[in-house]
């Protein structure tokens, strides 16, 4: 990159001297503007377009670069090279809501994107989590549908609590990551005080190509901490910024967030007869069965210094893996390879990974070409491969070293059924085995509080049903309360 002189005498965009920042080209003082006022024209034209399109999901968000540490040893697992004892790699996180637009406030109730990028002298390796273990659905065919009931009504432009439980319900899949959400995790004091989670289940491949499934784990060094639903409500009006502005003033004052990257691993071939689809993103694997190893601690210790360039424009993508890593038969995760550097090309630009905070830190050759604003290029070596003219081009054939086993007619359908697959039995543990008394009296204030928020028939009854669902107690109570208070 150029280096910035803030001295130097401002310049129109080829350079060349600027008469004036402060006044256009008039016939007089008073008179009409000139076409021919370059600096005019272009200052107004370059200001039409300063917005790209926000992120579809997860549009607020910001983050800060890191650096990630080698501690522990997984190199039995996996052969990555990021991932050896002794190595240290730069690293970008952003952490985001996912509903919300690019203005909203930080402090609205919902789950937390947490991605992270490891440049790696292999290429960027990406881990797009968010701060829950699970998702709400498990086949990508619902997800822009899933977006849609979260995002806005289409005639008044507002957020609709009966759109959400109306999807919510009908899916009861989403019934794990609901009993997540409405609790208080929902609400995450900052994004330093918050774990972040693969949620999906990946692969790792060792060095005698022995392949592993991973879940990843980023576990806050300072602690879960949340805000209550009466603090949060303050917050949004006061600060709609506040963790933004959070985690950039701790990082400005040298008090870097870390966290501990901790992995469950499960060897390759206990996935077939696992108790429940261990693909299945709605679902946590049990810790007794699969506990955590210790990675290596990931510290934000560099703000950015310039939020557009290097957060708006990032393009975190689950497809950017790295040799001795891979994605699992997970649909969700399948789709998402697709999906997030298809919007990226829409969003930021064909070329969108040539951008210094996209590009990776090792060498790229690829005979892709040209699209707009394309500077890296080949030069005049051959632009097709194979070639006789000494480009290098790769020709592997056979198995791939990240693969799986598949066969099967082409179906439309759920997973083939494992003996624990459900969609209530987690959400209930979850409700009943891990939060306290006073966090599901919580829960059920939250989950009132929404209901009495317009939510209507049909779907009001069927919002009382799936609670039931997941516990007879939580869900008659949340009954209770609504009448109490309708
Ligand atoms: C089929 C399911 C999904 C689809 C099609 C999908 C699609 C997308 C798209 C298109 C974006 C915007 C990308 C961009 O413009 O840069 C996005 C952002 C994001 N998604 Fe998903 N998503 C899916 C599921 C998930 C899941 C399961 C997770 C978490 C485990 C997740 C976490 C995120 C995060 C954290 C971001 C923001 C990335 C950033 O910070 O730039 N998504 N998603």
């Amino acid at each position: 990159m150029t280096t910035f002189d803030p001295t130097q005498p401002s310049t129109t965009e080829n350079g060349a001297p600027r008469e004036s920042d402060a006044h256009s080209l008039s016939v007089g003082a008073d008179g009409p503007l000139m076409l021919h006022d370059v600096a005019l024209v272009q200052k107004l034209a370059r200001f039409d377009r300063e917005r790209v399109p926000e992120r579809s999901p997860h549009a607020k968000g910001s983050g800060a670069f890191g650096e990630f540490e080698v501690t522990g040893d997984v190199s039995q697992y996996t052969k990555a090279k990021f991932l050896q004892p002794g190595s240290k790699v730069r690293t970008l996180t952003r952490f985001s809501t996912v509903a919300g637009e690019l203005g909203s406030p930080d402090t609205w109730r919902d789950v937390r994107g947490f991605s992270t990028r490891f440049y790696t002298e292999d290429g960027n390796f990406d881990m797009v989590g968010n701060n829950t273990p699970v998702f709400f659905i498990r086949d990508p065919m619902k997800f822009p549908d899933f977006i849609h009931s979260q995002k806005r009504l289409p005639d008044s432009g507002l957020r609709s609590q009966n759109m959400q439980w109306d999807f919510w319900t009908l899916s009861p899949e989403s019934a794990h990551q609901v009993a997540y959400l409405m609790g208080d995790r929902g609400l995450p004091r900052t994004w330093r005080n918050m774990n972040g989670y693969s949620s999906h289940t990946y692969m790792w491949i060792n060095e005698a190509g022995e392949r592993f499934w991973v879940k990843y784990h980023f576990m806050t060094n300072q602690g879960v901490e949340n805000m209550t639903n009466e603090e949060a409500g303050k917050m949004a009006g006061e600060d709609a910024d506040f963790h933004r502005r959070d985690l950039f003033d701790s990082i400005a004052e040298g008090n870097f967030p870390i966290w501990t990257l901790k992995v469950q691993i499960m060897p390759y071939g206990d996935a077939k007869d696992y108790r429940f689809n261990p693909f299945d993103l709605t679902k946590t694997w049990s810790h007794k069965d699969y506990p955590l190893h210790e990675v290596g601690r990931l510290t934000l210790n560099e703000n950015p210094t310039n939020h557009y360039a290097q957060i708006e424009q990032a393009a975190f993508s689950p497809s950017n893996m790295v040799p001795g890593t891979g994605v699992s038969p997970d649909k969700m995760l399948l789709a998402r390879v697709f999906s997030y550097p298809d919007a990226q090309r829409n969003r930021i630009g064909t070329n969108y990974n040539q951008l210094p905070v996209n590009a990776p830190i090792s060498q790229t050759n690829s005979y892709d070409k040209e699209g707009a604003m394309e500077f890296q290029h080949s030069g005049d070596a051959p632009v097709y491969a194979p070639n006789s003219y000494g480009r290098a081009y790769q020709d592997e054939e056979g198995p791939v070293e990240n693969n799986w086993e598949s066969d099967g007619e082409l179906v439309r359908s759920a997973y083939s059924l494992h003996s624990d697959d459900d969609d209530f039995g987690q959400a209930h543990s979850l409700v009943r085995g891990v939060y306290s008394d006073a966090e599901r009296q919580r829960l059920v204030e939250t989950v009132t509080g929404g209901l009495l928020d317009g939510v209507e028939e049909p779907v009001l009854s069927n919002a009382f049903q799936y609670w039931k669902n997941i516990d007879a107690e939580v869900g008659q109570a949340i009954e209770d309360a609504y009448h109490a208070n309708a």
